[in-house]
């Protein structure tokens, strides 16, 4: 048999601080490991699997474009990739779309883009001000956003220009963005910095803010983004336009692909200033126009509502009962569960009772199901939460 965490050990980087499981296949809201055991997957692959594993319509998408084409160039045109923009221009009030393939990378597009917006359209302004406790990715750029030192620390020195203020805060915002801020990044609710929801006031704010002082307004919906709200788009739950907002993670199901999405007035980009050799080729955009749908005519955004409901207000119950938990946050099926301690044995604890999930922060539980999960799945979990929670 294989050992797969042995032989991963030997000739993998050491990046990742991995669980000893291994999994390699998945149905619904189940993923199985390698001793054929089933996991609830509560993390869904970092809020990735939005249809679960192994969806039919998305699956059967991905393999007729595998047999029909995988790869051009965007030196042609791509009907999947133009039929995916047209589907996100649709359901929402963006005009134009650049495809790329990660959360990292769509931030780095809105970053150039509003490099480029401020030389042109705002008298060379360049300066950038994000939020503490943000997380916007790895790359050199979108760590540079990233308001949490320990992610920033080993790579310093950073690009220059950016500036923190807290997040929610919109005194300080407003003492922050000059002449000279082309943008106001934010996480509409915070991810990995331990699920904090922006106040609906706080954004409508910030965007005031930022068209008084023709700012642009980014929001990072890379995990918060989907359906994740209960609405398509996290902007729509709250009620807040901004003129630009990067996806990645849900977009695909699990095929990697990320986009931006911008207001006509924002997109400046011309051919030269900015590209992806995969960046919505035909595999990608085939398996995010599936997804699109299934959120979309599938119902599935709004079965994430009430399966949502019902997931807060057993978690709320819970909370009442167990001295454990601190605070319930999150916003429908993005959820955090913060604890008066380390939050890592209590992932550990899930796992070995058959529950996947994650931390943010180093006391907050991370649950970010698959939009399809039922009541019963949610029963199953809660009960595995009470014991462990309790132990
Ligand atoms: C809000 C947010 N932005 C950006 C990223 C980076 O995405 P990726 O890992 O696909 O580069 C993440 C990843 O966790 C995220 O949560």
């Amino acid at each position: 048999m294989s050992n797969w965490i042995d032989r991963s050990k030997k000739v993998l980087m050491n990046t990742y601080s991995r669980f000893p499981i291994t999994l390699n296949e998945g149905a619904g809201v189940y993923a199985k490991d390698d001793h054929g055991r089933d996991y609830l997957d509560f993390l869904a692959g970092i809020a990735v699997n939005a249809l679960g594993h192994a969806h039919p319509a998305l699956s059967k998408a991905i393999s007729e474009q595998a047999q029909k084409m995988m790869h051009c160039s965007n030196l042609y045109h791509i009907p999947q990739q133009t039929e995916l923009a047209e589907k996100l221009v649709k359901h929402s009030n963006f005009d134009k779309v650049f495809f790329c393939n990660s959360g990292t990378e769509a931030i780095e597009s809105a970053l150039k883009l509003a490099r480029k917006w401020g030389n042109r359209h705002k008298k060379g302004a360049t300066k950038i001000i994000a939020m503490e406790h943000s997380f916007h990715g790895r790359t050199i750029g979108a760590l540079s956003l990233t308001g949490q030192e320990k992610y920033q620390k080993p790579f310093q020195p950073l690009m220059p220009k950016v500036e923190f203020v807290p997040f929610n805060d919109i005194g300080a915002l407003s003492g922050a963005v000059d002449e000279d801020t082309c943008a106001v990044i934010l996480e509409p609710v915070q991810g990995e910095g331990g699920i904090f929801p922006a106040r609906q006031k706080y954004l409508q704010e910030a965007r005031r803010i930022c068209s008084e002082t023709d700012t642009l307004l980014l929001f990072d919906e890379v995990q918060c983004g989907l359906g994740r709200t209960g609405t398509l788009f996290a902007h729509q739950y709250y009620e807040v336009e901004p003129d630009a907002v990067a996806l990645a993670k849900g977009l695909g199901g699990g095929f990697p692909i990320g986009a931006l999405l911008a207001k006509e007035r924002v997109a400046v980009f011309e051919p030269g200033d900015h590209a992806s050799t995969f960046g919505g080729n035909p595999m990608a955009s085939a398996a995010a126009c599936a997804l699109i749908t299934e959120l979309t005519d599938g119902n599935v955004v709004k079965h994430s509502r009430e399966v949502g409901a019902y997931l807060h207000e057993k978690l709320s119950s819970l909370a009442t009962v167990n001295p454990r938990i601190k605070e319930i946050r999150g916003v429908n099926l993005m959820i955090g569960i913060q604890l008066d301690r380390d939050a890592g044995p209590y992932v550990d604890k899930c796992h070995k009772a058959g529950l996947l999930v994650g931390k943010a922060g180093p006391d907050v539980l991370r649950l970010v199901p698959p939009l399809i999960i039922e009541k019963e799945h949610v029963d199953a979990a809660v009960d595995i939460l009470t014991e462990v929670l309790g132990e």
